[in-house]
């Protein structure tokens, strides 16, 4: 999945010097910019690699025969092809461009709720999953009259699997589709989906995985997972807004019906019947985010110009620097303790209303979201209104955590 030319050690100054956006100041004080889980910040290759498309090739794609527009369409399909290595899918007609994991998500459902579900049978997701992994299922589950199920979230936050210890017996011989995220937004939980997707297949469940807070940290491999698809968004993984991706099995794909429709899906239009283009465009309808897509591929090179392994094990530390620091402040409590995590620490406050911390945040230059994250029932779970989440990149540091560990406790006195 790399290339051969990867930088040898890991260098966050080098890093930060490819993000003009780290030179910012906020409210006069330098930036320190943890909101890397609602969107990652750009660096200057990929948001140069977007202008140029405007600047010098401009056109649309697929349609043209002039310069301009062969010279789009090739851009926009070695992005393409750029994903299919990172993510190690069989064939590039298995990518699909969206505009975000919460396109692909309703994509994946409407087009699984078409295909497999009837009266009675049983979508399962856990009780972790952002807003756009439980909104399009109950939407395809009300159209065909199927169940929504979930498997529950412990107290550490992790997923519950019941009496046995790896079986899952939320399976039953009504479930057809399995829909988990990779990565919990909120908590930063691994989940174990490999084994979740290997427990599926034997019960021939159809796999959709959630992959919106994997992809930038972890290596993803389409294969090895064995999924059926995958879905995530661009824009979370250092590339731009309004991109996304989901990855599908050639013959699943095959099988699946069109989600919109429009021009480039198709194959033969008439009034009485029309027939659809071949994959991948027979899911891409419209004209699509070129401009974005050539950002996106760009973001996935630029990714393997590094060690994925050393920026995970970068942001690692600064989950554990950040989490032993916070603990330190009078009445501070992490939701979300799984052995697994990716660098996202989510916390609440006795006495502090996580809004009015973020707002004091904010005023010291540092960014963390507030709220309940999209994930309202998992904030029920444990019985808060939101969290404060402070949620690391590849281009962070030790300093800047001690800046909102220092930030924190100052906000604390005030809020008290
Ligand atoms: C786990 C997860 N799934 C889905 C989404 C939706 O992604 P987007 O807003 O890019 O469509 C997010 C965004 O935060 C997410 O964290």
């Amino acid at each position: 999945m790399k290339t051969a030319a990867v930088k040898p050690a890991f260098d966050v100054e080098e890093i930060r010097a490819q993000f003009p956006i780290l030179k910012e100041l906020v409210h006069g004080k330098p930036l320190v910019y943890f909101d890397n889980a609602a969107t990652s910040q750009k660096p200057r290759r990929v948001i140069k690699a977007e202008s140029a498309y405007y600047a010098t090739i401009n056109a649309n794609v697929h349609r043209g025969v002039h310069t301009l527009s062969t010279k789009a369409t090739e851009a926009q399909e070695a992005a393409r092809e750029t994903i299919r290595k990172h993510i190690n899918a069989k064939h590039a007609h298995e990518v699909i461009f969206t505009s975000g994991t919460t396109a692909s998500m309703n994509l994946a459902a409407f087009s699984l709720g078409q295909l497999l579900l009837k009266k009675s049978d049983e979508v399962l997701i856990s009780g972790m999953e952002h807003h756009a992994n439980i909104v399009p299922w109950q939407l395809a589950c009300e159209r065909h009259g199927a169940k929504l199920k979930v498997i529950p979230v412990t107290d550490s936050g992790e997923l519950a699997f019941g009496s046995s210890d790896h079986l899952i017996d939320q399976f039953t011989d009504r479930t057809r589709i399995l829909a988990i995220s990779h990565v919990s937004n909120t908590l930063g939980t691994i989940n174990p989906v490999k084994e979740l997707i290997a427990e599926a297949k034997k019960r021939s469940i159809i796999t959709v995985v959630d992959g919106a807070q994997a992809i930038a940290h972890l290596d993803v491999d389409v294969q090895d997972l064995g999924c059926d698809l995958y879905a995530f968004s661009g824009h979370k993984a250092y590339g731009p807004t309004g991109t996304g991706v989901l990855y599908g099995r050639e013959e699943l794909l095959e099988r699946m019906p069109p989600w919109q429709g429009g021009g480039e899906m198709i194959d033969v239009v008439t009034f009485e019947k029309t027939t659809y283009a071949k994959l991948p465009f027979k899911f891409e309808a419209g004209t699509p985010h070129i401009a974005g897509i050539i950002g996106l591929g760009e973001a996935f090179r630029w990714m393997e110009d590094y060690d994925k392994a050393a920026m995970a094990k970068h942001e690692h530390a600064l989950l554990e620097h950040a989490t032993k620091e916070l603990l330190t402040i009078d009445g501070l409590r992490i939701i979300g303790t799984a052995k697994e995590r990716v660098g996202v620490i989510s916390f609440v406050i006795d006495g502090v209303h996580h809004y009015d911390l973020g707002t004091l945040l904010d005023q010291q230059g540092i960014a963390v979201r507030t709220g309940h994250h999209c994930t309202q029932p998992l904030m029920e779970h444990f019985g808060v209104s939101g969290t404060t989440r402070a949620s690391f990149a590849c281009f962070n540091t030790r300093e800047e955590v001690g800046a909102m560990v220092a930030a924190t406790r100052k906000a604390v006195k005030m809020l008290r």
